[in-house]
């Protein structure tokens, strides 16, 4: 069955067609209205969401679909300690298809194991965010005409920032993209994406300290939001945080065609006179995000049976070898829920395969 935990979960053949299929509907909305009648949807939102949350909704309601579900689990049985493990079985019983969001790094990859239906990645904790990658790929593809050769510079919270990580993965796979990371030492790129071999060989990365050193040669800028909270010396963030803000004079030498792109919410790394800037594609990237979530909900339930559209094998380390790891990272599912630890070897490097976090030998 397929799930969408990590966007490498999908080929790049299966990464086009959804894109594609997303197209379509922009095109003939009412070709699709009834794709999904009888089907239902369950959003399991275990952290707060608008934008995630609502654009699912609106998808599967648009598909002729219903959705059930909750977003604040203090209202479900969560709240009387079941696993989330436990809860995604029953759901399965209910729903065709589940969203799951969740603090914990690598829920999902856990709902997986578990479910009888196909499972969707909304966001597990600061590790990885699939759908919004579909949403950024529809969006760069609509605004610049491609998703090869391109320059693009992500600015603001690379560490954190799980849209990011799964947005470098995804477009590593098309050729001659270069990355340039533009973020303050203390939220630079996590070590398993920048130094990952795979990653290297396809995509190129460079590390600059200011947006404005590179302003004029990129075809998309995607803005994040510097999190405060996440600094542990106030005056190291307020030395910081305006070099990561982007207003018109900032803007004034970049591309004509260049798009900006921010998986939003934004705080104030995005000054409101950018707003009117024919570049400034955010609110856009909104919609495209609602689009792009029907074309997958419909391929994941076409390609529930299909045999040609699996998950991708993954090297595992066996039950004995995983048995002398743990996993390093405390908001790992695996460190907060009785699941079954998974390991494997990337990068000459033993990692969580719930989180990709370095594992620890005991
Ligand atoms: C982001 C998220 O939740 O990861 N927002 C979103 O899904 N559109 C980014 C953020 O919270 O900063």
């Amino acid at each position: 069955m397929k799930h969408l935990i990590d966007p490498t979960d999908l080929t790049l053949e299966e990464t086009n067609n959804i894109v594609a299929l997303a197209e379509e509907i922009i095109a003939h909305p009412e070709y699709y209205t009834a794709r999904m009648k009888g089907k239902k949807l369950a959003t399991l939102f275990y952290e707060p969401s608008t934008r995630t949350r609502l654009s699912f909704t609106t998808a599967m309601l648009e598909l002729g679909g219903t959705v059930l579900g909750f977003d604040n689990p203090q209202n479900s049985s969560v709240s009387k300690g079941e696993t989330m493990q436990d809860t995604v079985r029953v759901m399965g019983c209910f729903a065709d298809i589940i969203a799951i969001r969740h603090h914990i790094e690598g829920a999902p990859f856990a709902a997986a194991e578990v479910s009888r239906v196909p499972i969707i990645n909304a966001g597990d904790g600061s590790h990885s965010h699939p759908t919004q990658t579909l949403t950024d790929l529809l969006t760069i593809k609509r605004e610049i005409g491609r998703l090869d050769n391109l320059t693009i510079g992500f600015c603001g919270d690379l560490r954190f920032g799980r849209t990011v990580h799964s947005l470098i993965k995804a477009l590593a796979r098309y050729n001659g993209n270069k990355v340039i990371l533009i973020a303050p030492d203390d939220l630079k790129l996590p070590d398993y994406i920048r130094h990952d071999e795979a990653l290297q060989q396809t995509i190129e990365f460079r590390e600059v300290s200011t947006m404005e050193e590179v302003m004029p040669e990129l075809d998309v800028l995607y803005m994040t939001r510097v999190q405060k909270e996440r600094f542990l010396d106030e005056e190291e963030f307020d030395r910081v945080k305006d070099s990561f803000v982007l207003n018109l004079e900032k803007l004034a030498p970049a591309k004509k065609t260049m798009a900006i792109l921010h998986p939003l919410p934004r705080v104030n790394e995005i000054l409101p006179e950018v707003d009117d800037d024919p570049r400034a594609a955010y609110f856009r990237q909104v919609e495209c995000g609602k689009f792009v979530r029907m074309a997958l909900l419909s391929r994941l339930l076409d390609w529930k049976n299909d045999e040609a559209h699996g998950m991708p094998e993954k090297k595992i380390l066996s039950r004995d070898e995983s048995a002398s790891y743990v996993c390093s990272n405390r908001n790992c599912i695996c460190n907060k829920e009785p699941v079954k630890k998974y390991f494997r070897v990337l990068d000459g490097t033993v990692r969580c395969s719930y989180c990709d976090s370095k594992a620890k030998q005991i």
